[in-house]
């Protein structure tokens, strides 16, 4: 049954949403909470949905059947082993990677395993952390692991409007050696970047990938904002290291992310602890412990056993669905949501919206960040967008969404600047570039996010732009 057309510009504009009709009829049967709270979602960057079948798959496996600790060997033991196994190979076969080239490697989320890489990665005097401004904190957070080893840590910045990177400036970073005695490390380094921005929704290259490891420098990509709707084929993209969190895929569970690690990548990490679950032996008299080959000898004692499966239920529900399908849906809502927003205007003419990002769907995801701006063209501040937007039961984000070098670059704030606050008496409990503000005269010192996602769909995009004529005239 064709649905009946809502807004016939829509129509025209995107045909191909007709073919994600099906996810209208999901979100109704599926995810009944989202109309029951009137609720307008508009943050699937911090988080997805889940569907009710989700949980009820999840509860009546546990409620059927007996999960003991897997480590051993009873029959309760081996039944959640072979759980596990099913759900590495589900993940493996999600990403098309090959279980002889591929290890998953469970964690709390993706912030878990990107320190795991940090914690173990072979960094030394001679060997560098290159990495893009735009990035989150957790990937930011290894430079201190890097320079702790005398590593050093370089940044790559971006450039606005569309806050990509420079190719010139990525190439040069590429080509600059490690300080001195390259034989003593086989890698200039880590290089790490994100598949999609959560800041300014920016796609960046994954064609980087081959160019850095094509100069020696292992890769790490964090496909956290990436996944929830594009396809990562890693048969055809092959990084050293990818981290990513499952709930920001498919909702449910929390508390589950993982490492995708090429077999040969792994092999050169250096653990600095062992635990349980993660050695062959240890002894205490004999002071000597030895680290488990491949997954295991990085996941630290029992894993969450009895939410792993609901990894493989979730993934089921996305291939049923098609990531095909909510890819071309976010696309056709993002585009729509950028053309409206950029199209509103204060009455003298000057833009409603200053966007931090790419002003169309070209190799982009569905994360829109800008600021409302007043007739005079100041930003309207975002902790009153936010206040507005939850009196009207709209959830968005406000801030510099733990990505900093995009909040730095898109508000235009300075090191100088930057460098200043930190010099301001009681700076250390100052969390926020929010509280920077006394010091950043005049400047923004956050912006308004909007994310879309699964079960986007017009009426939501549509109300945030009802929602967005209230700033006209202000
Ligand atoms: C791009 C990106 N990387 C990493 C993370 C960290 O994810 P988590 O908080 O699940 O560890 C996020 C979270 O929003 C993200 O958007």
């Amino acid at each position: 049954m064709k649905a009946a057309a809502a807004s016939p510009a829509f129509d025209r504009a995107y045909p191909s949403y007709e073919t994600t009709r099906a996810l209208d009829e999901l979100r109704a049967r599926e995810y009944p909470a989202l109309a029951a709270h009137g609720c307008t979602y508009l943050d699937y960057t911090a988080a997805n949905l889940y569907a009710t079948s989700q949980l009820e798959r999840h509860f009546s496996l546990l409620r059927d059947h007996v999960f003991g600790n897997p480590h051993s060997t009873s029959p309760t033991s081996s039944f959640s082993t072979a759980s596990i196994t099913r759900v590495r190979q589900r993940i493996l076969a999600f990403f098309n990677a090959s279980p002889d080239e591929w290890a998953v490697v469970f964690t709390t989320n993706a912030s878990q395993a990107l320190k795991l890489v940090g914690e173990s990665y072979p960094f030394g005097p001679q060997s560098r952390y290159l990495l893009t401004f735009d990035n989150h904190n957790s990937v930011n957070g290894i430079r201190e692991f890097a320079r702790a080893r005398g590593a050093t840590a370089t940044y790559i910045p971006v450039v606005l409007p569309d806050m990509r990177v420079d190719e010139r400036d990525l190439e040069r970073e590429l080509d600059r050696p490690g300080d001195s005695d390259p034989g003593a490390n086989d890698a200039p380094g880590l290089f790490a970047y994100p598949a999609q921005s959560n800041f300014s929704g920016v796609q960046h290259p994954l064609e980087w990938i081959e160019r850095a490891q094509a100069r020696g420098w292992d890769v790490l990509l964090d496909a956290a904002a990436f996944t929830p709707a594009n396809r990562l084929d890693l048969g055809r993209w092959a990084p050293d290291f990818v981290v990513q969190s499952f709930y920001k895929i498919f909702g449910y569970p929390t508390g589950v992310g993982c490492l995708l690690a090429r077999r040969r990548a792994l092999a050169k990490l250096r653990r600095p602890w062992f635990a349980g679950g993660t050695i062959t032996v240890a002894s205490v008299q004999g002071d000597k412990h030895y680290l488990a080959e491949g997954e295991s000898g990085f996941e630290d004692g029992t894993l969450d056993f009895l939410a792993l499966p609901a990894i493989e239920i979730g993934l089921e529900h996305i291939d049923r669905i098609g990531m095909d399908t909510i890819h071309e849906r976010v696309r056709c809502l993002t585009g729509w949501l950028l053309e409206n927003l950029l199209a509103l205007r204060q009455p003298g003419g000057q833009p409603l919206a200053r966007l931090y990002g790419p002003p169309t769907t070209d190799r982009r995801g569905g994360i829109v960040t800008f600021n409302f701006c007043d007739p005079a063209g100041r930003a309207i501040d975002h902790r009153i967008v936010e206040a507005r937007a939850t009196d009207a039961n709209i959830s968005l984000r406000t801030g510099c969404f733990c990505n900093p070098g995009g909040g730095e670059i898109a508000l235009g704030l300075t090191g100088t600047e930057l460098s200043s606050c930190f010099r301001q008496p009681e700076h250390e409990t100052h969390l926020t570039i929010d509280d920077f503000r006394m010091c950043i005269d005049g400047k923004s010192s956050g912006a308004v996010r909007v994310s879309l996602g699964l079960v986007s769909n017009l009426a939501d995009v549509d109300r945030f732009i009802d929602f967005a004529k209230q700033f006209i005239g202000k």
